[in-house]
């Protein structure tokens, strides 16, 4: 465990701490610290307040200083990913390019089916590789926690490779990977069965698997006409929570009716919402389900953005992730995605903030994680700019120049 530390001045601390889960934010409800400093111990924050009357409070204290003008944020967290795969898609998207849609692909041959042939044909030490470089990619543009999905296994021997893949990646890189077992991605081509048969193989034989190799506690699906109607998921999602895994849903990418499937399940969280009417949106704003924009996939498909402003003026909670996966969403930059996503929703610095840090936290059920508060966890990042609206100014062109996890520096710009 680390030693008591103090770490700083920042020229503007935003800590995020206190504002609501639900709704709009607007720019001046922004806790900003002139002039602060954070003291960590054993991973964890234990203070944050003026650096010079914390240097004279906590005298003989280490100090990592810092020179120059630096603003501080919590370390961002991506709630939706899919970086463990093997092989690319690039086709795919030349393709898109030319004219042919998603779904016409998916159903010539490529698609999520191909990543899944791929991915099959790895071997789990080559996917921890690939998943290793990704997280590490990830942790240098601020990402300190990332989610990251099975789904290109779709068999159970090949789900668990995967798992067991992100399992180790998360021993060898210094973010925090959360899992998620997204067997139901879609019914494999070479199922001998019925999408009902698949679900119920998979729960059964699968699921059991999670628990006693503590693999993951969170169960995806992807909701949709290509994929699994609401109807066949139905028993597969009460299966998952009488066992106790928590729900979240790929929900009205492009037709509507995942998003009805994650209020009734009580998911934690439901990802895409691109196809959403005010129905939709104003179903979830009601209920405790965060409601995920994945700008990656628009930006990637070439199609409308989630009504983010809409989710947040009905009172619903937005998180923002990257959904970097190697078919919708290969760019995977998710600051650069989230800044992209306010210019075209309208969104404030607050807003799109808080999708990134303490409202993407909830859609991982993380309780300790995105503000910088006493108790949380110690991830943190320093820009170098003395004005954080320059972060979403520069449309993720300027990048973190340090970044800290559980307290230790992990990341040092000055350095490379
Ligand atoms: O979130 N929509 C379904 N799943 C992924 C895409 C996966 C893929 O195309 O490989 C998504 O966009
Ligand atoms: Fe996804």
């Amino acid at each position: 465990m680390n030693k008591r530390k103090l770490i700083g001045p920042f020229k503007q601390i935003i800590s995020m701490a206190g504002l609501s889960l639900k709704g709009a934010i607007s720019d001046h409800q922004l806790p900003i610290l002139e002039d602060g400093g954070i003291i960590v111990a054993d991973g964890k924050i234990q203070t944050i307040g003026n650096f010079e009357a914390l240097t004279k409070k906590f005298e003989g204290i280490e100090i990592q200083a810092l020179k120059g003008n630096h603003t501080c944020m919590p370390g961002l967290i991506d709630s939706h990913t899919h970086i463990c795969f093997g092989g690319s898609r690039a086709k795919d998207y030349a393709m898109r390019n030319a004219g042919k849609s998603y779904l016409d692909i998916a159903k010539s041959g490529g698609g999520i089916w191909d990543t899944v042939t791929q991915t099959r044909k790895a071997t789990k030490e080559e996917l921890i590789k690939r998943t290793t470089k990704l997280a590490n990619r990830h942790l240098k543009n601020g990402v300190t926690t990332i989610e990251v999905k099975s789904g290109y296994g779709l068999s159970v021997d090949e789900e668990l490779k995967m798992l067991y893949a992100i399992k180790e990646t998360n021993t060898v890189v210094s973010a925090d990977l959360i899992p998620t077992c997204l067997a139901a991605h879609m019914l494999p081509k070479d199922y001998e069965g019925s999408h009902e048969d698949y679900l119920l193989e998979i729960s059964e034989k699968l699921f059991p698997i999670l628990k006693e190799e503590d693999l993951t506690n969170r169960i995806d699906a992807f909701v949709e006409e290509s994929a699994f109607s609401a109807a066949q998921i139905a028993p597969y999602f009460e299966k998952a929570k009488a066992m106790g895994f928590d729900i979240t849903v790929h929900a009205d990418q492009f037709s509507t009716s995942g998003s009805k499937v994650a209020v009734d399940f009580k998911a934690i969280s439901a990802d895409h919402l691109e196809a959403s009417t005010p129905k939709e949106i104003e179903l979830l704003a009601k209920s405790d389900v965060i409601a995920t924009a994945l700008p990656g996939a628009s930006l990637g498909l070439g199609c409308d953005f989630t009504p983010a402003r809409q989710v947040l003026d009905t009172g619903g909670a937005l998180a923002i992730a990257s959904d970097h996966n190697p078919g919708s969403a290969p760019m995977g930059d998710l600051l650069t995605q989230a800044s992209i996503l306010g210019t075209f929703e309208k969104l404030s610095n607050a807003e799109v903030l808080a999708g990134i840090t303490f409202r993407a936290a909830a859609a991982l059920n993380l309780k300790n994680k995105g503000q910088l508060a006493e108790g949380f966890a110690a991830d943190f990042i320093g820009f170098h700019t003395d004005d954080y609206q320059e972060i979403l100014y520069n449309q993720g062109n300027l990048k973190p120049c340090m970044v800290w996890k559980n307290g230790a520096l992990v990341f040092d710009k000055h350095k490379h």
